[in-house]
């Protein structure tokens, strides 16, 4: 992934507010637009988790109430979570989101009310390379949404444009009531990113 030497706006807020990563500001804006763990809540799965700045997004959100399964390559990060991350309403699967082992432990977990990914290829340079990876983790995070959210939830995960991203945000559109594609304000400018978001699974 690329590192950035200089923390920016985002990055202090983040360290301040006790979150690992400045990436959870996009989550934040998601849903303030959206209402996601407003209208959505329960079990909540968030693949391409780490360092875990959604995933104590969403436990300082939903409580007690709900549950959280996380997935990640990488271990999340434990410099912030206060032990929220020992709860008892928290799985962490360290793992490829592509392997079998790993979408067999997360279906296990389900049904899930809302499925998160904000998971990202290790970036190359080549824009191009890089578009095709992130799509293919995107298709990915929407074979668990069809596979893994119940009826009526909910779906948001992140694209990087230039790759046929056309097509995936039409699949959402059929699967869900509603599809939408949204750039949040704290997206580092230039970045080739934007989310998805789908609303609503039919049945
Ligand atoms: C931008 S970071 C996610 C940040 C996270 N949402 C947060 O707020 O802390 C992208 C993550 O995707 C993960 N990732 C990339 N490919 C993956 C894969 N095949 N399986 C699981 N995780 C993956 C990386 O390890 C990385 O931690």
């Amino acid at each position: 992934m690329l590192q950035y030497s200089q923390p920016d706006f985002w990055s202090l807020k983040a360290r301040k507010e006790g979150y690992p990563a400045r990436s959870v500001y996009k989550l934040k804006e998601i849903d303030e637009k959206f209402g996601v763990f407003k209208r959505f809540r329960g079990k909540i799965l968030d693949l391409g988790a780490a360092p875990g700045s959604w995933s104590l997004y969403v436990l300082r959100r939903i409580g007690a109430a709900g549950s959280l399964a996380a997935v990640d390559l990488s271990p999340l990060s434990r410099q912030y979570d206060k032990g929220l991350f020992d709860g008892e309403n928290v799985r962490f699967l360290q793992g490829d989101m592509n392997s079998a082992d790993i979408r067999e432990a997360a279906a296990a977990l389900g049904p899930f009310n809302v499925v998160l990914c904000d998971a990202a290829p290790a970036t190359t340079g080549n824009a191009s390379v890089d578009a095709i990876r992130s799509l293919a983790l995107s298709e990915t995070a929407l074979e668990y949404a069809e596979a893994m959210l119940a009826q009526g939830g909910a779906f948001v995960v992140k694209v990087f444009q230039g790759g046929d991203v056309a097509l995936l945000l039409k699949r959402i559109r059929s699967l869900f009531s509603q599809g939408k594609s949204f750039k949040p304000q704290s997206c580092r400018k230039g970045s080739f990113e934007t989310y998805y978001i789908g609303l609503g699974k039919k049945s």
